[in-house]
């Protein structure tokens, strides 16, 4: 990969009025970290926290690693990122919203102050939500969304949100492991010109299950019409204005839960990551200003969807904290054509634009010269995140979209890691193409092997980070074993357990981090993270199959797509498997988990002791050559016959 050796320098322009202007400072902060870490990390938190108590300690490892951050501090995350901000930001637009049809909504910081409080209010007094209690968020990209994070935030409740696309069996499956109390959802919203509809699924899943449930709160958006509920549904546009305008905010200890995000792992059973208050807000607002390098006149977009982590720091929680405006968009980039985010960026002046490789490889595609039409001139930044990115990718993005002088900040992070963890800093890394670059001041990445020894430059090794930092995962929701088992069982360093990403990365000549990709059995779909088990679960619940095993093959746009092998069970023939498969996914899962392969074998390659042999079936998915030894199979010769399917597909 030739491009990947090209160093691309800094804008100096752009570098001189930098938060980080330089790799000197890059590495005073590092160093700093190194020496000093909880030193380092109190300076931040005394800056950029207003504590309304504080805290006694920076980081507390006694119970390690369920490591806690700022203790006994107190705050609020909804003052961090409204109140605080009145005084001298009142009038200026918190949140730019864009509607699907063009629509534009500028909500200053005093109308999201009047919102969020009313909010609030209303989910204490209309439906009893007490500090504490969970509330499931089924939404749309619309202002309301963020309205009720904040809320939630206000009153110490615990927001999960669920991604609109998932299915109405996944949605209640989440709604019971955090046992909601209320879910608030909207009819629907806008895509493609068109309304589409988010109630129905949450009705779906309240008649599955979900029997924690008390209410449902239903914003109107697209007024299409709509099951009603008596007793159990509620219109938010009809009771939020009666509601009183202010609403203190609860006293919350840096360490109480700000929200669950549910994400795939390698088991069936998806993980209720849970984030806390004081570490997950600082380092939002810190790496706003690093990595985005966010200025008080900016205008900040990222393209994500509040339902992933993405959106919650990066659309609401860190913009907001920085003070900064934030653009939410309800539509897609490509409607009503290829130029539409090229068009916005120029309609908004957008100066950070932060998005997917799939959503650049798509804008690429079928758009090729749709930036120039557009005057781009305001951006400053560009940002990608979710998946490594390839070298043609890359350079339309940095030549065609930035026109050669906006810094590509390649994020590396996770669910988990509540923010960005390697990544370039624009005024001071000299960048690589497809390369993450160097850990965050303040984070410790390293690649390792199982053993915790560091791997040799050049080698393949698992990232791990070895120490623990302020906006990380504190658990798994109602499941402290399988967190301490899924992200410090695998690998030690001097004998002390460190967190392990689940990815594989090495580190070249310069100390440069380049992400490989999963080394456990998780697949990543046009940025959608999920676990191989769980597509396995629900192709498992078609009668006619007794085995099923799924793998990821690469593809062009989507990065990776779902490829599946099944056996049949004996003398079952099923014509329409392929349909009737991919249906059962939507179902279980959501329309996000279609597998573009599906292929009928007559059986698995496994060991002699049954173990089935995924290195084999992900390197026929690619098309590759088989050259390990598989005369130690159960059946050598299935496959020969597995790869003739494959071929055949
Ligand atoms: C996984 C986390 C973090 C927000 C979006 C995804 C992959 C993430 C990069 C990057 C290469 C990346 C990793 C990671 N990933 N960013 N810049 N380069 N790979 O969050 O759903 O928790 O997925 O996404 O494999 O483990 P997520």
């Amino acid at each position: 990969m030739s491009t990947q050796k090209i160093l691309y320098q800094p804008n100096p322009e752009f570098a001189a009025k930098a938060a980080i202007k330089n790799m000197d400072m890059y590495w005073k902060l590092q160093n700093k970290a190194i020496e000093d870490y909880e030193g380092f990390w109190k300076e931040f938190a005394d800056e950029k926290i207003d504590w309304l108590a504080p805290y006694e300690k920076v980081l507390d490892e006694s119970n390690a690693p369920f490591y806690e951050w700022f203790t006994n501090g107190k705050l609020n995350v909804s003052n961090q990122c409204i109140d605080r901000h009145l005084a001298d930001k009142a009038h200026k637009t918190a949140i730019l919203f864009e509607g699907d049809r063009g629509d534009v909504e500028r909500i200053s910081y005093a109308q999201l102050s009047l919102h969020v409080n009313r909010m609030a209010n209303l989910l204490k007094h209309e439906f009893n939500v007490q500090k504490g209690d969970r509330v499931v968020l089924y939404m749309p990209m619309i202002p309301e969304s963020a309205y009720a994070m904040l809320a939630c935030a206000r009153i110490g409740a615990i927001h999960s949100i669920v991604f609109g696309g998932f299915s109405s069996e996944a949605l209640k499956d989440r709604i019971e492991d955090a046992e909601a109390k209320i879910v608030i959802t909207a009819d629907g919203a806008y895509r493609k010109g068109k309304p589409y509809m988010l109630k129905q699924v949450v009705d779906e899943a309240l008649t599955q299950g979900g029997k924690s449930v008390e209410a449902v709160l239903v914003v109107k958006r697209n007024n299409e019409p709509i099951e009603w509920v008596e007793g159990r549904d509620h219109n938010y546009n009809e009771l939020i204005t009666s509601q009183h305008a202010e609403c203190p905010f609860e006293l919350m200890d840096s360490e109480d839960p700000l929200f669950l995000l549910y994400t795939s792992g390698s088991t069936g059973k998806p993980k209720g990551v849970q984030h806390g208050s004081a570490g997950y807000i600082l380092w939002a607002q810190m790496t706003m200003e690093w990595v985005f390098d966010v200025k008080c006149d900016d205008v900040f977009w990222c393209t994500a969807d509040i339902g992933w982590i993405t959106g919650h720091t990066y659309i609401v929680y860190g913009p907001l904290a920085a003070g900064t405006t934030t653009l939410m968009f309800e539509g897609v980039p490509t409607y009503p054509d290829a130029g539409r985010a090229w068009k916005m960026v120029q309609d908004h002046k957008i100066t950070q634009f932060y998005t997917a490789p799939t959503a650049i490889r798509v804008l690429h595609k079928m758009g090729e010269d749709e930036p120039k039409k557009y005057d781009l001139s305001s951006l400053k930044v560009l940002g990608t995140v979710g998946e490594p990115i390839d070298p043609p990718a890359w350079k339309w993005y940095y030549e065609t979209v930035g026109n050669s002088k906006c810094a590509i900040v390649d994020t590396y992070w996770q669910t988990e890691t509540g923010g960005h963890m390697i990544s370039p800093l624009p005024g001071a890394t000299p960048i690589k193409a497809g390369c993450a670059t160097l850990a965050l001041p303040g984070i410790m990445a390293e690649v390792l092997n199982i053993d915790g020894e560091t791997k040799e430059v050049g080698e393949g090794g698992l990232l791990c980070i070895t120490k623990p930092w302020p906006a990380m995962i504190r658990n798994i929701w109602g499941d402290p074993d399988r967190y301490a088992s899924a992200y410090f069982g695998d690998v030690a360093k001097d004998g002390q357990p460190v967190y392990f990403t689940g990815d594989g990365a090495r580190v070249d000549e310069d100390g440069y981090i380049t992400i490989v990709g999963r080394v456990d059995d998780v697949i990543n779909v046009s940025g959608h993270r999920m676990g191989t088990a769980e597509i396995e679960a629900a192709v498992a619940k078609d009668d006619s199959v007794t085995e099923v095993a799924v793998v990821a093959r690469p593809h062009e746009i989507k990065g990776e797509s779902i490829f599946i092998y099944i056996v049949l069970k004996d003398g079952h023939i099923n014509a329409d498997i392929k349909n009737h498969i991919n249906a059962l996914l939507s179902s279980e899962i959501g329309n996000i988990a279609k597998a573009d392969h599906i292929i009928e074998v007559p059986g698995l390659p496994k060991t002699r002791s049954g173990k089935i042999m995924r290195r084999i079936l992900r390197s026929i998915a690619k098309g590759e050559e088989i050259t390990q030894d598989i005369s130690t199979l159960e059946d050598p010769s299935i496959v020969e016959q597995i790869i003739t399917k494959a071929r055949e597909a």
